[in-house]
């Protein structure tokens, strides 16, 4: 005989040296034994059920925000990130969930003209804000300067980190025309100058795990120097 379990389940006898029964019933015996030596008196359980039905239940609230220029009203738990918002309850699965964290810059939006890492931020902080996504720069017939320079340099492989990559991109450019200097700004005081470092720097919490960066850079330049023209 191989080496087969001996006993099928808790229903199998065995008969021998040392013989034992063990059955379901059995097990159900000593289960609720051990329950009941552990017992909570009924009116300590009833407080620990609503004790702990509080701390589980989720806080809703409403907020209104414009997406892609669209007015949308949600209510959510209050720890719904925007980026869990956008993706999960308005179904703009364009911006990606990369690392959840902050570090990786894959769900960059534009919120009021500013990019930010929407996994960073609760929804229910932006009432009345004005959201842009991926979905909202372009479409696939008419696409954004920026995406159209994106296809053109070849500035993606795999495409997941592309939708932040862009929507970063987009804002870098309106940051350095408003004069808002980066850590490799010669001149703090003047203005930064659109150059291929300072789209560099600014373009840093934007990571591609394809490591597209060169092909990135130009697409970018290739876009900023044809809105200087
Ligand atoms: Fe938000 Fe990575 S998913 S920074
Ligand atoms: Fe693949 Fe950037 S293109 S992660």
């Amino acid at each position: 005989m191989s080496g087969y379990p001996r006993f099928r389940g808790a229903e199998a006898k065995m008969h021998g040296p040392g013989d034992f029964e063990f059955s379901r019933r059995g097990m159900l015996v000593g289960g609720a034994a051990s329950v009941a030596v552990t017992a909570v008196p009924p009116a300590d359980a009833a407080a620990q059920d609503a004790a702990s039905a509080g701390a589980g239940a989720p806080v809703l609230a409403k907020v209104s925000f414009k997406v892609n220029g669209k007015p949308q009203s949600l209510e959510l738990d209050t720890r719904t990130t925007l980026l869990d918002a956008l993706r999960e309850h308005l179904k703009l699965s364009g911006t990606k969930k990369g690392c959840d964290h902050g570090q990786c810059g894959a769900c960059t939006v534009i919120v009021e003209g500013r990019r930010i890492n929407a996994c960073l931020s609760l929804a229910v902080m932006h009432e009345g804000d004005a959201i842009t996504t991926i979905e909202g720069l372009g479409t696939p017939e008419k696409l954004h300067p920026m995406q159209a320079a994106f296809v053109k340099h070849d500035g993606y492989q795999c495409g997941y980190c592309t939708p932040g990559q862009i929507c970063s991109a987009v804002a870098v450019l309106d940051e350095i025309r408003a004069g808002i200097p980066s850590h490799v700004t010669g001149d703090v005081a003047g203005k930064p100058a659109m150059s291929a470092d300072e789209i560099r720097e600014r373009m840093s919490g934007n990571i591609c795990r394809c490591g597209a960066y060169s092909n990135i850079v130009e697409a970018i330049s290739e876009v900023a120097a044809r809105r200087k023209a």
